[in-house]
């Protein structure tokens, strides 16, 4: 694939987070999510692709746009057939709440190479390089977390474990205790949780537990541009009742709900794109920064697994020249 769909990947998470970052703090999601959406959307249209929409806002009679199943991107008669997996706004609360932590993604990758994930719940592991090949999501926690402070020639006691601050995650809490490990804790945005274990100063080694199924998509399809490692296993009925999401996930063709998801399950091949842009302030990521005279700063990383290149840009907007981003507010 041509490797500048990468800053044009970052264009479009560029749109989405100037787009939801203005409802920060504003205590409505939901219109944080359709502006990142909207915004989205239509930079998505200038881009000379022949995309399907894999993982995105929901089915076809849930989601108006970015559904799963929608065709995106102005195809030529070669443009490359791709799959794409997008969240627009990752950390839907965090936004509304002004909560740091919520990034817009992008994945992108040839035609059946991202897994068709619904929207449920999986269990996940993530580590950066220096550990990939060293873990096991089938294993004990406190195997994991030994082995991976031997991968990364630390003290255990310096391996700190981030995950989502929910009560589903006591009894992992209580195993990362017991070794002696560290914990940091985090209320939304688990891909760029998983993401910040790439990073030695992000200060986080491993990510654990049960979080978005889609949103484990995206992150595998990330670390496996920046070279470490996810894995992931379904958990049908969390919340909802089982056999209703088994037969979710046979409809979206995984036969086999059990399965370990490895992260070329997740994100197959060699030719797999990353974009991110922050929306709030996270570990790796700015959020979007409003300047004077319309002006807007955001900071975006992209990356591609055939180079394993992380680009970070930072771009400066000059919003009267871009009126899609002018509304100020939008009113319900
Ligand atoms: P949304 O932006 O869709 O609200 O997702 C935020 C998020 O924190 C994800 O990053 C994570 O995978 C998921 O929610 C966890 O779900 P829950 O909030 O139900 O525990």
């Amino acid at each position: 694939m041509d490797r500048n769909l990468a800053i044009n990947l970052v264009r479009v998470t560029e749109a989405a987070a100037l787009s939801s970052a203005r409802y920060l703090g504003r205590g409505d999601k939901i219109i944080a999510d359709q502006a990142a959406v909207d915004g989205m959307r239509s930079m998505f249209d200038t881009l000379a692709i022949d995309g399907v929409v894999v993982i995105g806002e929901g089915e076809m009679d849930e989601a108006p746009m970015l559904y799963i199943g929608e065709q995106i991107g102005k195809a030529k008669e070669n443009s490359i057939k791709v799959d794409i997996a997008v969240d627009p706004l990752d950390g839907t609360n965090a936004v509304a709440k002004g909560l740091s932590n919520a990034v817009s993604v992008v994945a992108v990758a040839p035609r059946g190479c991202l897994l068709h994930a619904p929207d449920m719940y999986m269990d996940k592991i993530a580590v950066g390089p220096k550990a990939a090949g060293k873990i096991d999501i089938k294993a004990p926690v406190e195997e994991n977390l030994k082995a991976i402070a031997k991968a990364l020639n630390k003290d255990i006691s310096d391996i700190t474990v981030t995950m989502l601050d929910r009560p589903r995650h006591e009894e992992i809490i209580k195993k990362v205790r017991s070794v002696g490990a560290r914990i940091k804790l985090f209320k939304d945005g688990d891909v760029a949780a998983a993401i910040a274990t790439c990073f030695e100063d992000s200060g986080v080694d491993v990510l654990l537990g049960i979080g978005g199924a889609p949103e484990g998509v995206i992150a595998a399809a990330a670390l496996k541009c920046m070279g470490g490692e996810f894995q992931g296993q379904l958990v049908p009925g969390l919340y909802n009742p089982k056999e209703e999401e088994i037969e979710r996930c046979h409809k979206m063709g995984i036969k086999d709900v059990n399965k370990i998801l490895s992260i070329e399950d997740l994100a197959k091949g060699n030719e797999i794109f990353f974009a991110a842009t922050g929306i709030s302030d996270g570990e790796f990521l700015k959020g979007v920064v409003y300047y004077g005279n319309n002006m807007a700063k955001t900071h975006s990383m992209v990356t591609r697994s055939e180079t394993g290149t992380i680009r970070f840009i930072e771009a400066i907007h000059k919003l009267d020249k871009k009126p899609e981003y002018a509304t100020r507010f939008r009113s319900k």
